[in-house]
């Protein structure tokens, strides 16, 4: 794919690290702030990227395919709509959208314009996700899922001191069920669907939550999904049945250790990855858009939206106005 990259941040020099291992993903552009311009000629001299511009018409008529979303979260939606109606396919950052409505009408377009449409979420495309999707049967009748991604951020330091950052301002789409709770919720959605109930009980602080418990409940198991940005611990995910217990030993957005547990008995079930944690999603996307694979988008589409539906209910009755 031509990619062009929108921003020049935190995720966006991870990501360009990562490209030395995807050589078939040509660097075609890089849009920017003006104020980040001196960023982006550093990050295109470094990447050898085709161009960089700093006005959005420029760069979406510039001879790029594909344009990575990576800006913050409230900006996501604004930059899809352009670059689907712009006719290019497009990868974005998790959370896909503020708003249910607004990930709903970016599918129609894509649609209808026959583009590739995904959303950048590491969790759903690690070798370490499938082996658990075939590992579930092994436990029996599913009862309890507890999905635990505590980070403190280092942006919970400013704003203690009074300083609201976007990280933590609902406006721009931060607080923790956004940005950390969100791999949970793909990793729970990923392996079980829509949840019949939704519940969230936020640590809300000015109007953020800066960590929460989300309750899942599937009837006959229930999941709950805990993220913090304002305190830490060794981040897991387990899920317990009747027969068997599936623990991942790290945050569901990595997977990296994962043993499947019987009475008495533990059995590794996950492989080591030599791959930059991003990388098995950037392989995919760069295959699905080389053949045009719709059928495999619109899937993964209908998971993201299962998602923001989720994430849209636990905010209402959280009282968190996004965006
Ligand atoms: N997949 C992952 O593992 C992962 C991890 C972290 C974050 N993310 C996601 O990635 C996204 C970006 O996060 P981040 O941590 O990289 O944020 P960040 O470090 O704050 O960077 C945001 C970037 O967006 C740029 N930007 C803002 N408005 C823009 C505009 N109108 N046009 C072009 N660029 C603009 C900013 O430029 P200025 O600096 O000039 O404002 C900055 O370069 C978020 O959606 C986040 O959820 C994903």
């Amino acid at each position: 794919m031509k990619l062009g990259i929108i921003g020049t941040g935190m995720i966006v020099n991870e990501f360009l690290k990562m490209t030395a291992e995807l050589p078939e993903i040509q660097l075609s552009a890089i849009l920017s702030t003006e104020r980040s311009v001196p960023k982006a000629e550093k990050l295109q001299e470094e990447y050898k990227i085709g161009a960089t511009f700093s006005k959005t018409e420029d760069f979406l008529t510039s001879e790029i395919d594909t344009v990575y979303v990576a800006v913050p979260n409230h900006l996501h939606y604004g930059f899809a709509k352009q670059a689907l109606l712009a006719g290019k396919h497009v990868i974005c950052e998790k959370p896909f959208t503020l708003k249910y409505g607004e990930l709903a009408e970016l599918k129609e377009i894509a649609e209808e314009k026959q583009l590739i449409l995904i959303e950048a979420v590491t969790n759903q495309y690690l070798p370490n996700y499938q082996k658990i999707k075939e590992a579930l049967p092994e436990i029996g009748q599913v009862r309890l899922i507890e999905c635990n991604y505590s980070q403190y951020s280092s942006r919970y330091d400013a704003f203690r001191k009074g300083e609201v950052l976007p990280a933590f301002n609902p406006k721009f789409g931060g607080g923790a069920l956004m940005d950390i709770n969100i791999y949970n919720i793909h990793f729970v959605l990923g392996l079980f669907g829509l949840p019949k109930g939704v519940e969230y009980y936020g640590n809300i602080q000015k109007g953020v939550d800066t960590s929460g418990i989300l309750m899942l409940d599937y009837g006959s198991f229930k999941a709950a999904c805990i993220g913090a940005k304002d305190s830490f611990t060794e981040s897991h995910a387990t899920i317990q049945g009747e027969d068997g217990t599936i623990i991942v030993k790290s945050p569901s957005s990595t997977i990296i250790e994962t043993v499947l547990q019987h009475k008495g008995s533990e059995q590794k079930i996950s492989e080591k990855s030599t791959h930059h944690r991003m990388y098995d999603e950037f392989k995919k996307f760069d295959t699905v858009i080389r053949e045009k694979n719709l059928a495999f988008a619109a899937e993964q589409l209908d998971h993201s939206l299962a998602v923001m539906k989720v994430v849209e209910e636990a905010s209402t009755k959280a009282g968190l106005e996004l965006g």
